[in-house]
């Protein structure tokens, strides 16, 4: 494009009052032009990713948007792309029961993943996949500003805490994590739960120890 024909282009968009323009094919988290969840979710859908292009919906996260709770899935499974929403099949349904058990429901909390596309067979997201879109999730984090992360899962736990130690050593144990400033809860992904049914006691003593830290500073308990 020539530069009288760019100068063109601004005019048109500073006659449109667009004031504020991402270029979504640049934008990185690190670069300080994501300030809001909807440019977050801009400068996702283009990352160039092969995952992409075999799922139906982007799933980016659903929730209250000033949660003290954020919790941190995997990546979509089928139902959730078919939806593009996050956890809306069997294992949201056992995550809803926990939730109402401790006097909260998707209306207090907010619900990601580390991938916004389901990789194709639901398989396990790699590394390479989980190495690019980290940064999108420290910043998801940041945006939402909550209390306390509760990963759900391996993946996600080794995700955000960058460690090879498994669930199982994990679980249960306030942990921290660079570049997030909320506590941080490891637990089990719900689909174990429905394989595992014997771990479940488990997982709500989890989120028995989150609703303690939640009720210093909540009022809806
Ligand atoms: N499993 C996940 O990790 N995330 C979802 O959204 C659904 C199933």
């Amino acid at each position: 494009m020539e530069k009288r024909e760019v100068a063109q282009v601004l005019e048109w968009f500073s006659d449109m009052g667009v004031s504020d323009v991402l270029n979504t094919d640049s934008v990185k988290p690190s670069s300080g032009q994501i300030t809001s969840l909807s440019k977050l979710k801009q400068a996702m859908a283009a990352v160039d990713i092969s995952i992409k292009h075999c799922a139906t919906n982007m799933v980016f996260g659903m929730g209250n948007e000033k949660a003290d709770i954020l919790l941190l899935g995997e990546a979509p499974g089928a139902e959730e792309d078919k939806q593009g929403l996050p956890f809306v099949g069997q294992s949201g349904q056992l995550l809803d029961k926990v939730l109402a058990a401790i006097g909260l429901d998707r209306t207090k909390v907010y619900i990601t993943n580390i991938l916004p596309w389901r990789p194709p067979g639901n398989r396990t997201p790699n590394t390479q996949e989980v190495a690019l879109f980290r940064p999108y999730v420290l910043k998801h984090i940041s945006l939402i500003n909550p209390r306390v992360v509760v990963c759900l899962g391996g993946t996600s736990t080794k995700a955000l805490l960058q460690t090879s130690d498994g669930i199982m050593r994990l679980h249960g144990r306030w942990t921290s994590a660079e570049g997030v400033s909320a506590k941080i809860m490891p637990t089990f992904h719900p689909a174990y739960l429905l394989r595992s049914p014997s771990q479940k006691r488990e997982f709500w003593r989890d989120f028995l120890i989150v609703r303690e830290e939640i009720q210093k500073v909540a009022s809806y308990f």
